[in-house]
């Protein structure tokens, strides 16, 4: 009962309810709602510090910038979204927002466009050595299809690539990545495409800030031949994973292509089928058959892998850091702080 009126009084003032309808739409800075509202950043900012004390927003820290957006679980999760349901539609002030907010995407759209200008010789590239990514997308929509996905964790997402092509499949999914260039074309291209159920964070794939057994499925694609430790990255991937989830990861069979690690930063030229199996069972995972799609310069593999549903990881290496958040029922990223 304290937390719906604690939720309920936080709501009830037009500007927090105002910021409440957006960020339902949309994950957005402090910057984007002063733009959208018309107001000051002192003003937005004690609104949202009240929307975020009483849980109603969601705070995410990524270097200088803070994120916010409905909070994916806990307490004050079900009164936001009661409470932004409500809001007709038709409302003026309501309506005005959203397509102020949609002008103001159009502003990121730039950026985004920016940014693959500068990459996109490099993607080029990389693309043209290999059979074509409509194919490769069919046979990891096809490897995560056996079993119903409650959650979704993509680790170096990118431009939220899997996330986009998964969305339909899934009713939740967060994709980390340590780039924030990365991350903001990923949220421009999740908003565009209304993919609301989607999140992006600022992370590291060696250590993953979730708990442990929060998703029911994990993908890495084409991230791993860019890690130091591998195998460490799998640990971290299976330690995240459900009992009975499944992880898959697609990158190259092992290459000779030596000037990637010069042009592109690849740590490893590919990968050989035992090896990704002997991570996969040190990381106490079942490896499956894997899947080779050859027709290019590069083979492109599917390696997927299952966490036994009975299963307790006995083997599983240790977290390489110490997590003490609780677990929320749709895997929230942890470190949140108002
Ligand atoms: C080739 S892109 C692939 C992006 C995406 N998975 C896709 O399929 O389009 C590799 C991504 O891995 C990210 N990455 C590299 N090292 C990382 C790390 N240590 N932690 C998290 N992300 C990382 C990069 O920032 C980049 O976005």
């Amino acid at each position: 009962m304290d937390d719906i009126l604690k939720g309920l009084r936080a709501a009830a003032e037009p500007t927090r309810l105002r910021i409440l309808g957006l960020c339902a739409h949309a994950e957005l800075t402090v910057s984007d709602l002063c733009d959208v509202l018309g107001q000051s950043q002192p003003r937005i900012s004690r609104h949202l510090k009240l929307l975020v004390e009483a849980n109603l927003l969601q705070r995410n820290q990524e270097g200088p910038w803070a994120w916010y957006r409905l909070p994916e679980g806990g307490a004050g999760s079900e009164i936001a979204r009661l409470i932004v349901d409500l809001l007709p539609p038709e409302d003026r002030r309501h309506s005005m927002d959203l397509e102020r907010l949609e002008s103001i995407s159009e502003g990121w759209a730039t950026r985004v466009a920016d940014y693959f200008r500068q990459h996109a010789g490099d993607w080029e590239h990389i693309r043209a050595l290999h059979t074509d990514q409509e194919r490769v997308d069919k046979e990891l929509m096809a490897a995560l299809s056996g079993r119903p996905i409650a959650s979704l964790l993509d680790i170096g997402t990118g431009a939220g690539h899997v996330l986009l092509l998964l969305a339909a499949q899934v009713p939740a999914a967060i994709g980390i990545d340590r780039s924030r260039e990365m991350l903001q074309v990923a949220r421009h291209n999740l908003f565009r495409a209304g993919h609301r159920h989607c999140q992006v964070r600022q992370a590291d794939m060696m250590t993953l800030p979730f708990d442990k057994e929060s998703f029911d499925a994990v993908t890495l694609n084409m991230v791993l031949h860019f890690a130091d430790r591998p195998d460490a990255v799998l640990g971290e991937a299976a330690r995240v994973l459900r009992p009975g989830g499944q992880l898959v990861v697609v990158d190259f069979a092992t290459h000779e292509l030596v000037a990637l690690r010069e042009e592109q930063a690849h740590r490893w030229l590919g990968f050989g089928d035992s090896q990704i199996a002997d991570w996969y069972r040190k990381a106490g995972l079942v490896p499956s058959r894997p899947r080779h799609l050859t027709g290019g310069e590069l083979t492109v593999v599917l390696w997927s892998a299952r966490r036994p549903a009975n299963d307790a990881i006995a083997s599983a290496p240790a977290s390489p850091r110490k997590r003490n958040a609780k677990t929320t029922k749709t895997a929230a990223p942890k470190g949140r702080s108002a």
